[in-house]
């Protein structure tokens, strides 16, 4: 496996690699990440490249956010890479990606107005213009993401339609611990009474969607059954969004349909977790 962290040496890498399957991180790797990074290896085979890209993205983060207090964790990452069999991994520093009179970004001016990116302006705009840039660095063939951040997964999509970048996009399901939390970077900061409530996103969502497969197909009451449920279960936590949207263009939805989409965001301190259950 190699290690670059130079625009000049990726592109002289790229230049003689072949097809490219991409897997764009922030590090702090988990299962969840593993997942991606083992479906690109077979998604790869033998004769294509699997790259690893680990950036903490300063765009994507708002005041106050938790960039400098992200974690970095690039040996393990770099041990993980290398279990999940990538090819490259691509680590730059900020400077690297970003000069420092740089005027020029991706907005993303529908799909991002609702859910996280109600209570993160800017954020998906940062996400955008870091992905379109890590696909030219890369020029990758195909790419994949986590459907556990649904609303990038779509984001991502329409910026790959709108800006006509040649690559298919793969999602990937939500990797859990056993009980039902789903994995992040972020979990780290919840306290272990917090830990211990936070399954309750995943035991909500899956009460909505029984509750559609049983025939409640009202939003309104599907949510509020989620919500009555996160209220009682996590109380030490508060909401940020608790919504039905359709799964392609994220509008919010009045009633539920196979093509809809329950995501929740919930408080606990300073940590905003997220979750999302597709309805089929
Ligand atoms: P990051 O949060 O590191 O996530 C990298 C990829 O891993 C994303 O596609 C995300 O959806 C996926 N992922 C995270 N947790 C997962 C889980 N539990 N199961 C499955 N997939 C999971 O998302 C970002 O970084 C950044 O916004 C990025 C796209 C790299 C741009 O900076």
């Amino acid at each position: 496996m190699t290690l670059l962290s130079k625009v000049s040496e990726l592109r002289q890498w790229r230049q003689t690699a072949g097809k490219v399957i991409l897997v764009p991180t922030m590090g702090a790797l988990h299962d969840g990440h593993g997942a991606l990074i083992k479906e690109a290896r077979c998604l790869a085979g033998d004769d294509a490249k699997v790259v690893v890209t680990i950036f903490v993205n300063p765009l994507q983060f708002g005041p106050g956010e938790d960039f400098e207090r992200y974690p970095r964790t690039l040996e393990a990452d770099l041990a993980m890479c290398q279990t999940a069999e990538a090819d490259l991994v691509f680590a730059p520093e900020v400077s690297e990606v970003y000069a420092p009179n740089r005027s020029i970004q991706v907005l993303e001016s529908q799909l991002s107005r609702v859910l996280c990116g109600a209570s993160r302006p800017g954020h998906f705009d940062g996400v955008c213009t870091v992905v379109a840039k890590l696909f030219n660095l890369t020029q990758p063939d195909e790419a994949v993401f986590g459907k556990k951040d649904y609303q990038q997964l779509a984001i991502i999509r329409r910026l790959v339609r709108d800006l006509n970048f040649p690559i298919v996009i793969h999602g990937m399901e939500t990797v859990r611990e056993p009980d039902g939390l789903a994995m992040s970077s972020r979990n780290r900061y919840l306290s272990p009474e917090e830990r211990a409530q936070a399954p309750a996103l995943r035991q909500a969502l899956l009460l909505a969607r029984d509750a559609w497969r049983h025939g409640q197909h009202d939003a309104q009451i599907l949510r509020g059954m989620a919500r009555d449920f996160l209220q009682k279960h996590a109380p030490l936590g508060r909401e940020d969004y608790v919504t039905l949207v359709d799964c392609e263009g994220l509008e919010p939805q009045s009633q539920a349909g196979s093509d809809s989409v329950m995501a929740v965001a919930w408080w606990f301190g300073r940590a905003r977790l997220i979750d999302n259950i597709e309805f089929r």
